[in-house]
């Protein structure tokens, strides 16, 4: 259970230990103070109806009702430790899965934890602007109840490094909210974000595509040896399972109304759909190509060596590694990876250890490609003979064995020239995007109301009608 009495809620007996509990008490307000600055904006005063966590089975853990949200509870929440667990993988598999952090891991441990926390505060910034332009109250709340479990993310990082890494580590939960995304002086650490989250398309996108790269990221973190961060990531995934029922519904619900209007005034020509006030497929299927190959970026270089250390040292596993069939050591196996050769991309096998961030990129697409399969069932069901298609994994990318290299959506590589000529084809331009924008000028937030471009969603939150006062803005 989660004791809520203390000015921190936590589930980890913050009491017992007052110099830890004192410094998070002193990083508290350094947080609000960020919150303050770069949470939603003008949110502060808003009563939303959020769920929070009450306990960390996996049963009851939610509780709903309204809060302003500075007044969130957030707070540090483990999975129990499990007294038998075990390292399960690498050249420490067997040994008992370590309590405190293994001395000769500590800066590569710590700079895992630093990279993952980076990336909370920073969807939380790309996303402050939105709820100007939202499309229903219920999506507002559902933003908001991201943004906020975002932070608790960060709180998450942030226990790990006040508790394990002393002076480096309380260092490092300071940077994390001295960095802000896209700023050219002090950005966030990750490419994909500092990239805009600049409308409600661009957001669900984000949802579906990037918070998925942080399910994974989480999936093979909750493998580590190291304990305490393996406990933090499995209660993340609880929340992170929402962020992506967010994209992926959000998407559907604008593929829905787009095929509801095509079928109405049945028209297809990407301009007749626009003059409906609707978001043509065309851009949709853009919008997919960015941020799917912007996310792919993040799963880092095909081939590395940094990849391999982790997984020998038992820091970060496969995506489920322990219902995996093999030794679990892979010094022997073999992993294929591609890479550019003169015109033609050809599949080169590399040692399975150096090829872990390619593997667990290969696991992200292949949900990935579940998920587009389902958006494409929303289009299908109308009778619209259009077809979502996942770009080729080199396509528009800037990491890897692609970077530097011009591959269209289909796998084809061109000259810099030639692809540059169609650019315009694959991904959105300023003139998509100031479309976009232009259907979500206002707000929509009477209840029950939706913006044109959207379908309602199937069902309310927590069993609430649609018309519901999911946001009381006093
Ligand atoms: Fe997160
Ligand atoms: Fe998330």
């Amino acid at each position: 259970m989660i004791n809520y009495t203390e000015k921190i809620p936590n589930n980890v007996d913050l009491g017992r230990d007052r110099v830890l509990q004192r410094a998070l008490e002193h990083w508290q307000p350094a947080y609000m103070g960020w919150w303050y600055d770069m949470g939603p904006n003008e949110s502060h005063n808003y009563e939303v109806y959020l769920r929070t966590a009450t306990s960390v089975e996996p049963d009851g853990w939610a509780q709903f009702g309204y809060v302003k949200m500075p007044d969130y509870r957030w707070g540090i929440f483990l999975q129990p430790r499990d007294e038998k667990r075990e390292v399960n993988f690498g050249a420490h598999q067997g040994q008992p899965a370590w309590q405190e952090v293994p001395g000769e891991y500590r800066s590569t441990l710590r700079r895992i934890i630093v990279t993952q926390g980076d990336t909370e505060p920073a969807s939380v910034e790309q996303q402050r602007m939105l709820g100007a332009s939202c499309p229903s109250m219920y999506d507002l709340r559902n933003i908001f109840q991201v943004n906020v479990e975002e932070g608790r993310h960060l709180w998450a990082m942030v226990y790990l490094l006040h508790r394990y890494f002393g002076r480096d580590g309380r260092e490092e939960a300071e940077s994390l909210l001295a960095r802000r995304s896209g700023d050219t002086d002090n950005p966030r650490i990750l490419g994909a974000f500092n990239e805009p989250t600049p409308d409600w398309l661009a957001f669900y996108m984000f949802t579906f595509f990037t918070d998925r790269d942080g399910k994974f990221q989480l999936c093979a973190l909750a493998e580590s040896g190291f304990d305490p961060l393996s406990r933090t990531c499995r209660f993340m995934l609880t929340e992170e399972a929402h962020h992506m029922f967010v994209g992926e519904t959000g998407v559907g619900r604008i593929i829905q109304r787009t095929c509801e209007v095509m079928k109405e005034h049945k028209v297809d020509d990407p301009s007749d759909v626009r003059a409906l006030g609707v978001i043509d497929l065309q851009t949709i299927q853009k919008y997919l190509n960015f941020h799917y190959s912007v996310t792919l970026d993040l799963y880092g270089s095909d081939v590395s060596s940094n990849a391999a250390n982790y997984f020998t040292n038992g820091l970060k596993g496969r995506f489920r590694e322990t219902k995996l069939e093999d030794d679990h050591i892979l010094s022997e196996v073999e992993y294929p990876v591609y890479e550019v050769v003169g015109e033609k991309i050809v599949a080169k096998k590399v040692p399975a250890l150096t090829a872990l961030n390619e593997r667990l990129r290969d696991d992200y697409i292949d949900e990935i490609a579940d998920g587009v399969a389902r958006w494409q069932r929303v289009i299908d069901a109308t009778g619209i003979p259009f077809r979502f298609t996942l770009p080729h994994k080199g396509f528009h990318r800037e990491i890897g064995n692609f970077a530097g290299h011009f591959i269209t959506p289909g796998g084809e590589v061109l000259s810099e020239e030639t692809w540059k000529k169609r650019e315009s084809e694959w991904l959105p331009t300023p003139q998509d995007h100031a479309f976009v924008q232009s259907l979500m000028t206002g707000r929509v937030v009477e209840p029950g109301k939706f913006a044109n471009w959207i379908a309602p969603p199937a069902r309310g939150i927590n069993n609430q009608p649609l018309n519901f006062e999911y946001v009381r803005f006093n």
